[in-house]
């Protein structure tokens, strides 16, 4: 059931379903993240069983503020100083588990390290307090499908699967938090997001390659984001019945439909647009979707990033 955040008593109806253990798709400022307690095993592996998700990877577990991540994780100093300077927001800090922490060990999977995430929109924040738990919440979409930032998108995807969907309208990042692994001596990028590699390194320096030792999750996979239609990178121009997503002012001519993510070359506005933009042209009427060039910095990483594994050759 999608109910809108206006309503009253959503939030606390929410709030109550998730410390009962069942599921609530609730807005972040990136995307619409699919919410279970994190303390709950059930409710966690439940998560997993309403993505059906083919394996178990590890969960970012969301808090309302960095007083309740100390709770759950061990911070190291660079790791205080990411958090003190970009939360609440799209950031994602993977630390050693504190002993005791309650948390389920799904929400690891397996791992002795936990990411962790405070939230900056604010009905993610309210219904955080009001829960009194940390939330474990992957984005609320069907495993290797589009992440969704509208709550229309979640219904699509995920439908009786979640108990409620609080709706407050698109979402204004678009794609999901960066995730930083801060487990060893050097920070290193593990999924690049809404916090650019730019203003990271401005603050803790040149960021590591990821521990190739790292365990591979869907999240990491190539192939990952799909639509259904082909995605062809760095169109320059036209072929028969494609749709287009356009970048800058000037699009090539004879596109069947062209989206523009945007006109001004703005790339936080391309990065809000994405997602919703690809669900738009993944329709059985074209026969297959190009994206124009988007440049390789700031969030053009995080975009570049999942429309490399929208375009990837599908996994079966
Ligand atoms: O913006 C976001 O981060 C959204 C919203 C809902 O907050 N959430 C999200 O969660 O994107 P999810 O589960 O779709 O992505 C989690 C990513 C995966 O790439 C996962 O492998 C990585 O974080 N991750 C989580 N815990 C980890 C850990 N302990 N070690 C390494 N990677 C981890
Ligand atoms: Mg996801």
């Amino acid at each position: 059931m999608i109910a809108s955040v206006l309503a009253p008593q959503a939030l606390a109806r929410a709030g109550a379903l998730l410390r009962a253990g069942r599921l609530v798709a609730f807005p972040t400022e990136t995307v619409y993240g699919l919410g279970g307690d994190a303390t709950s095993e059930r409710a966690v592996a439940d998560i997993f069983a309403a993505k059906r998700r083919p394996h178990f990877n590890p969960l970012i577990v969301h808090v309302p503020s960095l007083g309740d991540a100390e709770d759950l994780a061990i911070f190291s100093e660079p790791a205080r100083r990411a958090a003190a300077r970009f939360w609440p927001g799209p950031l994602s800090l993977v630390l050693p588990r504190r002993p005791g922490s309650g948390l389920a060990l799904l929400a690891s999977a397996g791992l002795d390290t936990v990411a962790v995430r405070v939230p900056a929109h604010p009905i993610a924040q309210t219904l955080l307090r009001k829960t009194g738990r940390p939330v474990a919440a992957p984005s609320a979409n069907r495993s290797g499908r589009i992440s969704p930032t509208e709550a229309a998108h979640v219904a699509e995807d995920l439908g009786d699967a979640v108990a409620l969907i609080l709706d407050d309208g698109p979402t204004t990042v678009g794609i999901e938090s960066t995730v930083l692994d801060m487990t060893r001596d050097h920070p290193a990028l593990l999924r690049p997001g809404g916090i650019s590699v730019e203003q990271l390194t401005e603050l803790l320096g040149p960021l590591a390659e990821p521990d190739p030792g790292l365990p591979k999750s869907p999240g990491m996979l190539a192939s990952h984001y799909a639509p259904a239609l082909p995605v062809r990178l760095d169109a320059t121009a036209s072929r028969p019945g494609e749709a287009l997503l356009a970048f800058g002012p000037d699009a090539p001519p004879g596109f069947a439909e062209v989206l523009w993510l945007s006109r001004s070359g703005d790339l936080a506005e391309a990065a809000a647009n994405l997602f919703s933009m690809l669900r738009r042209l993944d329709r059985p009427v074209f026969c297959g979707i190009a994206v124009m060039t988007i440049p390789e910095h700031g969030l053009g990483l995080a975009i570049n990033d999942r429309l490399r594994r929208a375009a990837a050759p599908r996994q079966g």
